[in-house]
């Protein structure tokens, strides 16, 4: 795992940007995992004009969302399907249906999440992951408890993810809904490169557990710790409990600028 702190989520958001663009001169075709809430913004904006500037280009690319809220009506703006098309599909060229996600309103939620699954894998995999994590530490809507092994698959909200997120309800805590699909954590361990980004002193203690605590249901984002390949985007305010901020700093300034993120 590597930790980077940054000034701030502009830089935050030019870095990811980087990764993202050398994946896609590698792999026109690569397939992107978006997360939706607050933390992605940057990356998305950094994103939409790097490709207004002709710099990058999707139109071979594919996305994957991580998660939905059940139940939501097909034109709500909280669904997560058009918050991805707000923020960051609609401002870039992505070929018509390249973005897929998990399906809210299905009648057959099982079968929903079954086929989310098989069109992730039926893509070849995901390359690269954009992940926030919560205060709690789930990612995606992994809530505390979550099987570290789990597949995409119905979850109830914590209390706490629903006051959280009750800011785009108009801070009507009853209008935020009680359930949701979500990548499974095992899902998210597939993706080949994640980038997780956490700004902002509310993410410090989950940031904590993440990157130097036991891996536990309890904390799901501490899974990242078996993963291979995970780059984690910090600004100051998110990495005040580390321990080992120092030597991330180092680490980070001394590092040979070919290998990238
Ligand atoms: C929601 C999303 C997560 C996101 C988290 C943090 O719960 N399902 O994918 O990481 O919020 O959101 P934010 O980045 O706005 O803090």
């Amino acid at each position: 795992m590597e930790v980077v702190i940054l000034s701030g989520a502009e830089e935050i958001g030019a870095v990811a940007a980087d990764a993202i663009a050398d994946l896609l001169h590698r792999k026109p075709a690569a397939v992107l995992g978006l997360a939706t809430g607050s933390s992605p913004l940057a990356i998305y904006d950094e994103l939409a004009a790097r490709c207004e500037a002709g710099a990058i280009s999707f139109r071979q690319a594919r996305g994957f969302t991580l998660d939905e809220y059940v139940g939501l009506p097909a034109d709500h703006p909280q669904r997560y399907r058009t918050v991805i098309e707000d923020v960051f599909v609609s401002r870039v060229d992505f070929a018509p249906g390249a973005v897929e996600g998990p399906d809210g309103l299905a009648s057959d939620i099982p079968a929903a999440c079954a086929a989310f699954e098989s069109a992730i894998q039926a893509a070849g995999g995901v390359d690269l992951q954009i992940l926030g994590i919560g205060t709690d530490g789930h990612i995606a809507f992994n809530e505390p408890g979550s099987s570290l092994a789990s597949r995409t698959r119905i979850k109830t909200l914590t209390r706490q993810t629903r006051i959280d997120n009750a800011r785009f309800f108009d801070d009507d805590l009853d209008a935020v809904p009680t359930h949701c699909l979500t990548q499974g954590l095992a899902t998210i361990m597939a993706a080949r490169h994640v980038i997780l980004v956490a700004t902002g002193r509310g993410k410090a203690e989950a940031v904590h557990h993440l990157v130097e605590g036991a891996v536990s249901a309890l904390w799901p984002a501490t899974i990242l710790q078996h993963h291979p390949h995970v780059t984690v985007l910090l600004d100051d305010a998110a990495a005040r409990r580390l321990q080992l901020v120092d030597y991330y700093r180092e680490t980070y300034l001394s590092k040979p600028k070919w290998q990238g993120i």
